[in-house]
């Protein structure tokens, strides 16, 4: 049974995208020519309840025959990629290429500009493992309370691991242009966010947590200040590499790039 080729991607969930703050989540548009141009849901669906692995190979080669099973990280769908003045990352999951489903794999491409910080972040269902491509990339991570903090800073073609669930963050400490490429033990690895997820929670427990340093007066811009998800330049570092930074740090400048 062949599935429907529609006009309008649907993605339900990107990984990357999936936060609290729907609108960091890019609406998908129409386009034909993109290799993911099926309405992803459905054939995540059928994949699903497919009786075997053939039978969900052949799903996911109906919907574009050899081509199913090609991710173009350059032209990928538009719900894939959180994009930001300081970077982008595009995110090959299984709600973005349902060829994964089943797979236990997943990929990221990011590209940071000079001094771009990927937010500190977990992925609750994946460890990820990443190789610099181009430029250098500074990485730090813990792994639970009482683990210590490990920090690297690492070159072209250098890598490191950051184990399932752990906070981790990822920045281009540099003047020059950055690139990697994340790979995932699971087609849905899921990200968290920690800053946004933590001040979501109510007032008195944010308070609380914060010691009393902050008044509930001056938590909501607190909370209008904090960028919800994705790629963010790091103010000093740009500073110190002759960049203006954004005047303007309103919540709104963090979101992506209509
Ligand atoms: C995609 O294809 C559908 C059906 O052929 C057509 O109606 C729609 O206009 C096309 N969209 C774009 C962006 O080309
Ligand atoms: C799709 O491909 C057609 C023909 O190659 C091209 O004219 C059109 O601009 C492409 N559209 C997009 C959205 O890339
Ligand atoms: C995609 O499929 C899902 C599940 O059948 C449906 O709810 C959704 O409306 C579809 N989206 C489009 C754009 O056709
Ligand atoms: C994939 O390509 C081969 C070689 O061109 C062709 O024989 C085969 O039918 C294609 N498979 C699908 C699912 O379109
Ligand atoms: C992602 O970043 C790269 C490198 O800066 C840029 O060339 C590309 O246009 C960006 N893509 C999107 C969708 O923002
Ligand atoms: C930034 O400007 C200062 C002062 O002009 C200069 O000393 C420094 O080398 C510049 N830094 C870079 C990375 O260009």
């Amino acid at each position: 049974m062949k599935s429907t080729l529609t006009s309008t991607l649907t993605i339900a969930v990107a990984a990357v995208a999936s936060l609290a703050n729907g609108a960091a989540v890019q609406k998908a548009s129409a386009d034909n020519n993109s290799t993911n141009a099926v309405n992803a849901t459905e054939l995540v669906e059928q994949e699903i309840i497919a009786v075997d692995q053939v039978s969900r190979i052949e799903t996911v080669a109906n919907s574009a025959g050899n081509s199913s099973f090609v991710f173009d990280f350059l032209n990928a769908p538009e719900a894939a990629v959180v994009a930001g003045d300081a970077g982008n990352i595009t995110t090959a999951v299984v709600s973005s290429f349902p060829a994964l489903e089943g797979t236990g794999a997943a990929m990221f491409l990011f590209q940071l500009g000079p001094c771009g910080m990927v937010l500190p972040h977990s992925h609750p269902r994946a460890s990820e493992f990443i190789v610099v491509t181009e430029g250098k990339i500074s990485t730090q991570f813990l792994t639970e309370t009482g683990s210590d903090v490990f920090s690297n800073t690492l070159k072209q073609y250098q890598s490191t691991i950051f184990p399932v669930g752990s906070l981790h963050v990822e920045l281009n400490p540099t003047c020059e242009p950055a690139k990697f490429i994340g790979a995932f033990d699971n087609p849905d690895p899921g990200t968290f966010f920690v800053a946004p997820g933590f001040f979501s929670l109510e007032e008195q427990v944010v308070l609380t947590q914060l010691g009393g340093a902050v008044s509930g007066a001056d938590l909501s811009s607190f909370k209008k200040a904090i960028p919800p998800a994705g790629v963010v330049a790091i103010e000093q570092c740009l500073k110190n590499c002759n960049i203006t930074a954004n005047a303007k740090r309103d919540i709104l400048d963090m979101l992506p790039a209509k």
